[in-house]
């Protein structure tokens, strides 16, 4: 058996060992031009010509939650598509997105203000039921972190394409609930797939349609968010800030004005990280019952290559 590795920004050693330890009689390689036909490929990001010489692949092994770099590609038809499921990614965006909704919540990003000046003084509480929190996505990380929010008694709102029924939320689907689950959030928090569906669906005119005061956390990819409409209402005062883990351009360029605004956090794409054991473990396994026989079909985290997640 031959496996192929081309992860675009990835330290290769690592994973190499892992998969090389799991499979002693593999050839288990860094991918470079021309190299021979690999039977599974583990990929971040790959370039056109990757899938153009691997031509004999049984299935690509994704080592992140989304494939909107893979599915920008000319895939080979009939090839699976195999992202990461959960692999420890849950209960990360479950922490980082609670945190980034208390933070705003509590208002302690003031009382780090005032006490960095030596400052004791107080802010009015808020009333929980005044900051309904709304998930836009809620698959494996949007129901985790919908679940936690619900926790902390946030009114929590979920939206997704199917329909759902997740405990503590209010679930709307499809664009015929997209209004009304806007209007009934304050703070919004992106966790969708990158797809033409979804590109840019954080504008000036569904921004505007969140409760005043509202919120942003973008945790899913750059692209969801049209950067000027976000600061035109924050400084029109309909929206009170934004914490964002994720941009058009990553690393985020030095001149771009969310490094400096006063109500933007930045975050450098961190809230849900590829732990490495973890992954290794999930795509070892899968590829195991990939060679005992066990159909694709029978394995999580398989893409849907019509939709595009
Ligand atoms: P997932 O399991 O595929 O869930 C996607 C959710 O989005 C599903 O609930 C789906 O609805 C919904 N959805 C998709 N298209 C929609 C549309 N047009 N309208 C309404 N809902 C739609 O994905 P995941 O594992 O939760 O990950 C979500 C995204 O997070 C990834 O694609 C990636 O971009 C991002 N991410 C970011 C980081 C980071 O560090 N910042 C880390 C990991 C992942 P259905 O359930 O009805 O299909
Ligand atoms: C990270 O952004 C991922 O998609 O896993």
């Amino acid at each position: 058996m031959r496996i192929s590795f081309c992860c675009t920004g990835t330290k290769a050693q690592p994973w190499l060992e892992g998969l090389r330890a799991a499979f002693p009689h593999a050839e288990v390689n860094v991918w470079s031009a021309g190299a021979p036909a690999a039977d599974y490929a583990v990929v971040w990001t790959p370039p056109q010509q990757f899938i153009d010489e691997q031509t004999q692949l049984k299935s690509i092994f994704n080592i992140g939650a989304g494939v909107d770099a893979l599915m920008a590609l000319r895939l080979r038809p009939g090839v699976p598509v195999v992202r990461l499921d959960d692999a420890g990614m849950s209960v990360q965006m479950a922490e980082y997105v609670c945190h980034a909704v208390i933070r705003h919540f509590r208002e302690f990003g003031g009382y780090e203000a005032d006490t960095a000046q030596g400052k004791w003084s107080y802010r009015k509480p808020h009333q929980r039921a005044d900051f309904p929190v709304g998930v836009m996505g809620l698959g494996i990380l949007g129901e985790r972190v919908s679940r936690a929010l619900a926790q902390f008694d946030f009114p929590v709102r979920g939206w997704s394409r199917s329909a759902k029924s997740i405990p503590g939320v209010q679930c709307f689907s499809g664009q015929a609930g997209f209004n009304d689950f806007l209007a009934a959030s304050r703070i919004l928090v992106c966790l969708l797939p990158l797809t033409p569906d979804t590109e840019n669906i954080m504008r000036h005119d569904t921004l505007a349609r969140l409760q005043p005061g509202g919120y942003v956390i973008n945790v899913a990819r750059g692209s969801h968010l049209v950067d000027d409409d976000l600061m035109a209402l924050i400084d029109s005062g309909h929206l009170a800030g934004a914490t964002l883990d994720v941009f058009r351009t990553e690393p985020l360029p030095a001149a771009h004005p969310f490094w400096t605004h006063p109500k933007i956090t930045v975050t450098p794409h961190t809230s849900a990280r590829t732990l490495r054991e973890e992954s290794i473990a999930q795509i070892v396994g899968k590829i195991r019952a990939l060679e005992r026989g066990e159909a694709v079909a029978s394995l999580e985290g398989v893409v849907d290559l019509n939709k595009g997640y």
